[in-house]
């Protein structure tokens, strides 16, 4: 068998991908008619026309705005099936990710419909598919934090549904530290922490620093700037402190997948998973990201493998669920 045909049979795990960063252009299109919302394209080459991005704002501009045809507890649950079903193709027995409510809220979004409608295809797919999954709200960093506070306080009352919290958006200004009281909330109510950290961003080690130092965060999405601070790299392999990478995801915000930097945090013991964050707007989920990393790398089966061990090792997932993948 060859390397990528291993892959692609290979059990996976996903652990950073945005829901709505999943949006294929077919499904948006007929989401946007049957809501009768005006995206300012109609056909497929239309809205892939659209997709120009060379740095993580350049991405977040077209990626916000794209949401407005998500209105309905069923269009989220729509939205997060056609994911499940295309994961189950690539083999993820396990999946955790991420949504963004405040944006849905600030557009008059019910937040229980959100997380309902997640919620309901995080079920269809445990039926139908066989997939287990978990849904982590994500604190939008650069909308008010008065809007993070009000999600925060919704999402104490839907711990079934609910398995962790994130931070994501654009960094600028931003830092995790902004948010500390709110993870400090969530953790004691019960809930897994863990923060972007994107590659080569304005202040990224001192991101890191506050991440892994002040918020001892559970794990760090993207993150590998940390092998620029010998400290924080120590602090990182001391606590087993996971990174979730997404090498295309990469080569979009930065013209660089980082690829050398994952494979060498591998080869050093660091918990370093390979994932695909938005795979709609980049082009690749995490069957495409492992082939990515694999060539550029030179990895082997059996790095393939410890990147699947890794993931389902930092992962949330039930105890059942992590025995039958290991
Ligand atoms: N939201 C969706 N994708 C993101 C990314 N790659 N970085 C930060 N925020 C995001
Ligand atoms: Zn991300």
């Amino acid at each position: 068998m060859d390397l990528d045909a291993f892959t692609a049979a290979l059990p996976k795990v996903e652990l950073h991908l945005h829901l709505e960063g999943t949006l294929e252009p077919e499904l948006k299109l007929d989401l946007a008619r049957r809501n009768g919302v005006d995206i300012g394209q109609s056909t497929v080459e239309e809205v892939r026309a659209t997709y120009r991005f060379d740095s993580l704002a350049s991405f977040l501009a077209v990626y916000y705005p794209a949401m407005d045809v998500l209105v309905t507890r069923a269009d989220f649950r729509d939205l997060a099936m056609a994911y499940f079903r295309k994961a189950a193709e690539q083999n993820v027995r396990h999946a955790e990710v991420f949504f963004d409510p405040q944006v849905h809220v600030a557009r008059g979004v019910a937040f229980e419909d959100v997380v309902l409608g997640y919620h309901d295809a995080v079920e269809q797919a445990r039926r139908e598919l066989g997939l287990s999954a978990g849904l982590i709200l994500c604190l939008v960093r650069d909308l008010p934090v008065e809007s993070a506070e009000e999600v925060v306080e919704q999402m104490l009352g839907f711990g079934e549904q609910i398995v962790g919290i994130g931070l994501d958006s654009d960094e600028r200004g931003h830092p995790p530290a902004k948010f500390a009281h709110l993870f400090a909330r969530a953790r004691a109510a019960g809930f897994k922490v863990t923060v972007h950290c994107d590659i080569d961003q304005e202040d990224t080690l001192e991101h890191l620093r506050q991440a892994l130092e002040d918020i001892a965060v559970d794990r760090v999405d993207h993150g590998t700037n940390v092998v620029e601070d010998p400290r924080l790299l120590a602090l990182l392999q001391e606590r087993g402190t996971g990174l979730t990478c997404c090498p295309i995801s990469n080569s979009f915000v930065t013209d660089d997948s980082k690829a050398p930097v994952i494979a060498d945090l591998l080869r050093r013991g660091v918990k370093v998973t390979v994932n695909s964050d938005d795979p709609a707007y980049f082009g690749g989920y995490v069957t495409e990201n492992l082939i990515t990393l694999t060539r550029a790398a030179d990895l082997g089966p059996d790095e393939l493998i410890q990147l699947q061990r890794n993931a389902i090792d930092i992962s949330w997932a039930p105890a059942d669920v992590k025995e039958e993948f290991l």
